[in-house]
This record gives C-alpha cells, structure tokens and sequence, in this order.
C-alpha cells in the first residue's frame, strides 16, 4: 500500500479531496488505481510546527512509476521503446478512460504523468483530483482546468464540453509517446505566460513531426 498526502490550501479544499476519493473507491476497475481507504491525520505541534495543519492521507495500491518518468528516462539515455510498447500503453489508457466514461465520469487531466505501471506491467489511470461526475441536471462542464498542454480547445475557450475533452488528452498522451515530447512543446519562443499557451491551443490540431 503506498500514502497520498494532500495538504488543504487555498486551491485544494476538503470538498474536492472527498471528490476524488469518492471517485476513486466507488469505479474500481482493472485499469483505474485502486484506493483502498482514506484518513485524516493532524501531527502534533512541535516547536518547528506549532500550529500543524490537517493532512489528508488516501491509501492507494503501490505502483511502479508514471509514463513522464519512462519518457524521461528514453530521452535522457537515447533508449528507443517500440510502436509496441506505445499501442499495449495506449490501449490500456483508453481502456480505463472507456470504463470512466461509462460511469459519465470526466477525468480532466488525462497525461503521461497520470498513467502509471506495475511491476507486473500493468497500466493504470491515476490522479482523480479533477474528475467530475456528470448528471442529469448538469451534462456539460465548462470550468477551464487539467494540465495546459494537455486541454482541448473548446476547454480552453471555457465553452461548454463533456467526456470528449478526455479524448483529446489522451490524443495528446498518445503523441507524446510516439514523439517522447509533448505537442507544441518546440514552438520558439515557447509561450511564458498561461493565457499565451491556450492561445496556442486553440489554434488548432497540433502539427506531426515527420518520423
Ligand atoms: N499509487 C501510486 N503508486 C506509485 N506512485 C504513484 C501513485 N500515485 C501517484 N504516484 C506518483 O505520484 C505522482 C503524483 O500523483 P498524483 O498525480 O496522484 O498527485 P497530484 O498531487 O495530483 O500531482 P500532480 O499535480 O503532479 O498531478 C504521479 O505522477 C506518480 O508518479
Ligand atoms: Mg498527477
């Protein structure tokens, strides 16, 4: 078993902690990480810590590793993985993006960093913190987040949208695997500032490398 902790900042509240947990303990699947239990734990104050704050603690099967970390590690020491490394990975994602959206669950922040192995050379989604549930009484969402490069365009614009945007990520994912960089990424000058970088987005599908 291996220890999620989050603190509760001003970004992160105790509602969308309950959130993903919830999420995560009521669709388990054979591609979604599995979340065993949940505590809360408060340390003692100590003279370095007088006033700690409240930790949230979520219980989760160990993994190995996350897929940015594999890319890393190609790049850093020139290893190249076959097409069939990235279509086993890339079917798996798929597979536990398929089981969400049959629960109408939108994970929001489908990447390389959230898909994660095992030992045992299983793939598994990760990281619900942007999950969202849709219901009869809301269908679409139009809250602008997930990870930047990784957004669909009509997130981006803050139109409305639905389980597609996942979609679009895992386009992304599937890209970044294949290339071992992100879309986008070697656009010079590369965009400094957030708004600049959905600009960027919105433009349209992002271009091939030829390879
Ligand atoms: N069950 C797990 N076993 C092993 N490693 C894990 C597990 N869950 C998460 N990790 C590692 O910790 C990283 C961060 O986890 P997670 O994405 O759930 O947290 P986060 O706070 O949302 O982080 P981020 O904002 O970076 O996405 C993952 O990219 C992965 O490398
Ligand atoms: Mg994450």
């Amino acid at each position: 078993m291996i220890g999620k902790m989050i603190h509760l900042t001003g970004e992160v509240t105790q509602e969308m902690v309950a959130n993903e947990i919830s999420i995560m303990m009521m669709n388990q699947g054979q591609d979604i990480i599995e979340c065993y239990d949940s505590l809360e734990h408060t340390p003692k104050p100590s003279p370095k810590e007088p006033h700690p704050k409240k930790q949230l603690w979520m219980m989760m099967e160990p993994m190995s590793g996350d897929m940015e970390k594999v890319i890393n590690h190609c790049n850093d020491t020139n290893y190249e993985y076959g097409e069939d490394f990235i279509s086993y990975v890339c079917y798996r994602t798929i597979q536990g993006i398929n089981f969400l959206h049959k629960q109408k669950i939108v994970h929001r922040d489908i990447k390389s960093d959230n898909i994660l192995y095992n030992y045992k050379g299983e793939i598994k989604l990760a990281d619900f913190g942007f999950a969202v549930t849709l219901t009869e009484e809301k269908n679409m969402h139009n809250d602008v987040m997930g990870t930047l490069l990784y957004m669909a365009p009509e997130l981006c614009s803050g139109e409305n949208y639905a389980l597609s945007v996942d979609i679009w990520s895992f386009g992304i994912m599937c890209l970044e695997l294949a290339f071992k960089r992100r879309p986008h990424e070697d656009v010079v000058p590369f965009p400094d500032e957030p708004l600049k970088i959905l600009e960027l987005i919105k433009k349209g599908t992002p271009k091939l490398d030829k390879k």
